[in-house]
């Protein structure tokens, strides 16, 4: 299945599928038609309730047999076919790990009931022992550290919750919307399971890519990818969708918003702390107090910039040359001496006696 790699294919995925001769993919993402009557490109999402449960098994079994041992398999659907989809996945061996509700705004009027503001995303994994989850990838700033301001709280945060309410649904207005599919996932939702379960290089297969979103996402990422689509309409302008997403942010997400000041204070810990980005990397407990420092210093303690963020952006400097040489004795960093001495020495404090 090399041959499908960073592609997107037009055709049934579970003709496609079967001619894999091996399992080639550590992540699945599948978002199928949901039997509630789109008329997309080349489908009338709309069959007898039997053909479509018979056909709901052959694409997922599809799925599973190209998943690598280890992989993941997250599954969008409705209402009407949740629990049917549940009780397939069991029955084809896999694990559920969460039954994720994925709570949207925008969700469509009605008129004599409630209004729908939510589908189901099945995670299930093949083995239920041997899986990626990168649990750090994820972490959002728990209560405890925002609002409680909780010295006990894991600085990394917390990991979220299964109900999912922060993804609105790509509606006409948004600068994300593809005109052209009638249905698209937004890519920050994407991200999240991507991050979650896959490392970089890894293959994400989606065999219903309309938009590309999975893909899209996933190039970013910097993972692999297959995606499958029934029309060559949208998989023309899936292709072109990926071409022009290349080095862009995931849509959504907002970026950190960082000044020179951020960057020359960042600067200073480093240089005065004199630990290497590959030691905060290495080390949650180091980059934790490198984070608390850094949110110190520029008084952001109650919204703090993340672990993971605050070296995403050092990582950035070194690369860009910006950090400059760091200077370095066989003495332990300053950071490792405080704890040692059991005493915390403020940002704040150290800050006032910069002298340069
Ligand atoms: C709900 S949409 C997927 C939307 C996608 N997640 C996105 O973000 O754009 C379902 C897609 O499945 C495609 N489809 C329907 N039957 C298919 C089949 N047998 N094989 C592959 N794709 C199919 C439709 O053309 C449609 O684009």
């Amino acid at each position: 299945m090399d041959t499908y790699k960073n592609k997107i294919i037009a055709g049934d995925c579970i003709e496609l599928l079967s001619k894999a001769k091996e399992p080639f993919a550590d992540l699945v993402f599948a978002d199928p038609p949901f039997n509630i009557g789109y008329q997309y490109d080349k489908y009338h999402d709309k069959v007898e309730k039997n053909n479509y449960l018979a056909w709901t098994k052959d694409w997922m079994a599809a799925c599973v047999r190209v998943l690598k041992p280890h992989g993941s398999f997250f599954i969008a659907i409705g209402d009407e076919y949740a629990a049917h989809v549940r009780l397939i996945g069991e029955e084809l061996g896999l694990t559920l790990r969460n039954w994720i509700i994925w709570h949207y705004t925008f969700g469509q009027q009605t008129k004599a009931k409630f209004a729908r503001s939510h589908a189901h995303i099945f995670y299930f994994v093949k083995d239920e022992k041997n899986f990626t989850f990168n649990d750090d990838e994820v972490r959002v700033i728990s209560d405890r550290q925002k609002i409680y301001k909780d010295k006990r709280a894991n600085p990394f945060g917390k990991l979220p919750d299964d109900v999912w309410n922060e993804f609105p649904r790509v509606c006409g207005t948004f600068d994300e919307r593809e005109g052209w599919h009638p249905c698209q996932m937004p890519e920050s939702l994407l991200a999240r399971i991507i991050r979650a379960s896959t490392m970089v290089g890894d293959r994400v297969l989606d065999p219903f890519s309309g938009s590309g979103t999975t893909c899209v996402v996933a190039s970013k990422l910097k993972r692999t990818y297959t995606g499958i689509d029934i029309s060559p309409h949208y998989v023309e302008e899936a292709k072109k969708r990926i071409r022009i997403s290349v080095d862009e942010p995931i849509a959504g997400e907002v970026p950190l918003k960082w000044n020179s000041h951020f960057d020359s204070e960042l600067k200073w810990l480093y240089h005065e702390n004199k630990i290497t980005t590959d030691e905060l990397e290495e080390n949650d407990i180091l980059s934790g107090l490198f984070a608390n420092k850094f949110n110190l210093r520029v008084g952001t303690l109650d919204t703090p910039y993340l672990p993971k963020d605050i070296l995403k952006r050092l990582v950035y400097l070194r690369k860009g040359a910006k950090l400059g040489p760091l200077q370095r004795n066989n003495k332990k960093t300053s950071i490792s001496k405080e704890k040692q001495n059991g005493k915390v020495v403020s940002g704040r404090d150290r800050c006032s006696c910069k002298t340069v």
